[in-house]
C-alpha cells in the first residue's frame, strides 16, 4: 500500500459493502493472475484502519444470541413491500458521493455482476442472482450498523475458523469463551447441513429469506452463502455440511468471481437494459416482494 495515498482508504462508513468488497479483492482474494496489493495484516497501513475497525466490531458483536435476536427482528418480513426495482433505487440512496474514488454505486455493482453472468451465457435465474444478490443491504436503510449487514459471514454457535479474516478479533466475542459455542461442532451435530446452522447476521441471510419462495435452489445458495468465504474459498466448516450443501457449493463458487471481479470500465446503461431486466424479474418474482 502506498502510504502517500491515504485518500484511497475505503470509506466503509458511507458505502456498505463496496469498500469491503474492494478490500477483499485488493488484499485477501486478488483476481487470479494478479497479486494482492497489500497484505491486510500489515498493521502499519493506515488506509486499512476503517476495514480493520469494521472487522473488530463484526467479530466482537456477531454472537449466537445476537443472530437469534436479529432473525426475530427481521425475518417476519413485515417492514416494506416493494418491487425489485424499488429496492434497487432504495439501495442506491446509499451512494457515497464524498469519495470520488468509489465510482460505482450499488446499482452499478449489481448490473456489472449480472451483465458479466449474462455475457457468459448462463441461465437466466443466474443472471437474476447477479442483479439481486446485494439487495439485502437495504438493512442499512433500516438503521442497522455496517458490521451487521456486510462483510464475510460465518457460522455462529460453534468455534470460529482460523481462516476467517482478522480471526484474532474473535477474542472479544463472548461466544469464544463459552463452552457451549467454542468447540468445532458447538450446538450442531456433524453433517447437520448448513440449513440447520445459524450464520452471522447480514444481507445474505436476510435476502435469502426474502427470495426463498421464488428462485431455484442453486440461486438461493448463491444468495445465502456468497459471503461465506471460509466455506467457499477456504474449504472450512465441511464438518457441518451435508451432501446437498456439497452439491450446491460449486454454484456458490461459480458466482463468487462475478461478484468480485466484474468491474467494467464501460458501465452498463441501465436505461437500455431495463426492458430485459423487467422481463426477467417478472418471470420469477411477484410485482411486490415482502422485505
Ligand atoms: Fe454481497
Ligand atoms: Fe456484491
Amino acid at each position: 500500500m502506498d502510504p502517500s495515498s491515504p485518500a484511497k482508504a475505503p470509506s466503509l462508513a458511507h458505502d456498505p459493502g463496496h469498500a469491503w468488497e474492494e478490500f477483499v479483492v485488493a488484499s485477501v482474494y486478488p483476481e487470479p493472475g494478479t497479486k494482492a496489493k497489500a497484505d491486510y495484516r500489515n498493521y502499519d497501513a493506515p488506509a486499512r484502519d476503517t476495514v480493520r475497525e469494521f472487522y473488530r466490531e463484526n467479530h466482537r458483536h456477531q454472537t449466537y444470541d445476537f443472530v437469534q435476536r436479529k432473525r426475530r427482528e427481521f425475518l417476519a418480513l413485515e417492514r416494506k413491500r416493494m418491487s425489485v426495482f424499488e429496492a434497487c433505487d432504495f439501495l442506491n440512496t446509499l451512494v457515497d458521493d464524498s469519495d470520488p474514488d468509489i465510482e460505482l454505486d450499488q446499482l452499478q455493482h449489481l448490473l456489472q455482476t449480472s451483465e458479466a453472468i449474462r455475457r457468459d451465457g448462463h441461465e437466466d435465474w443466474f443472471v437474476l442472482v447477479g442483479l439481486m444478490h446485494d439487495l439485502g443491504k437495504v438493512l442499512c436503510l433500516y438503521g442497522e450498523p455496517q458490521w451487521a449487514v456486510v462483510g464475510d459471514t460465518f457460522p455462529v454457535g460453534c468455534r470460529h475458523s482460523e481462516r476467517i479474516v482478522y480471526h484474532e478479533f474473535f477474542a472479544d466475542n463472548p461466544d469464544s469463551v463459552d463452552p457451549r459455542y467454542n468447540t468445532p461442532l458447538g450446538v450442531y451435530t456433524e453433517g447437520c447441513g448448513l440449513r440447520n446452522v445459524l450464520m452471522s447476521w447480514g444481507h445474505d441471510e436476510y435476502l435469502f429469506h426474502v427470495m426463498k419462495n421464488y428462485l431455484p435452489e442453486p440461486a438461493l445458495y448463491m444468495i445465502r452463502y456468497h459471503s461465506f468465504y471460509a466455506w467457499h474459498r477456504e474449504g472450512e466448516y465441511a464438518w457441518l455440511t451435508d451432501e446437498h450443501d456439497r452439491q450446491m457449493l460449486p454454484w456458490v463458487q461459480k458466482f463468487n468471481p462475478y461478484d468480485l471481479y466484474s468491474k467494467s470500465p464501460h458501465p452498463p446503461n441501465w436505461t437500455e437494459l431495463k426492458p430485459y431486466y423487467e422481463n426477467l424479474v417478472a418471470k420469477y418474482l411477484p410485482a411486490n416482494v415482502a422485505f
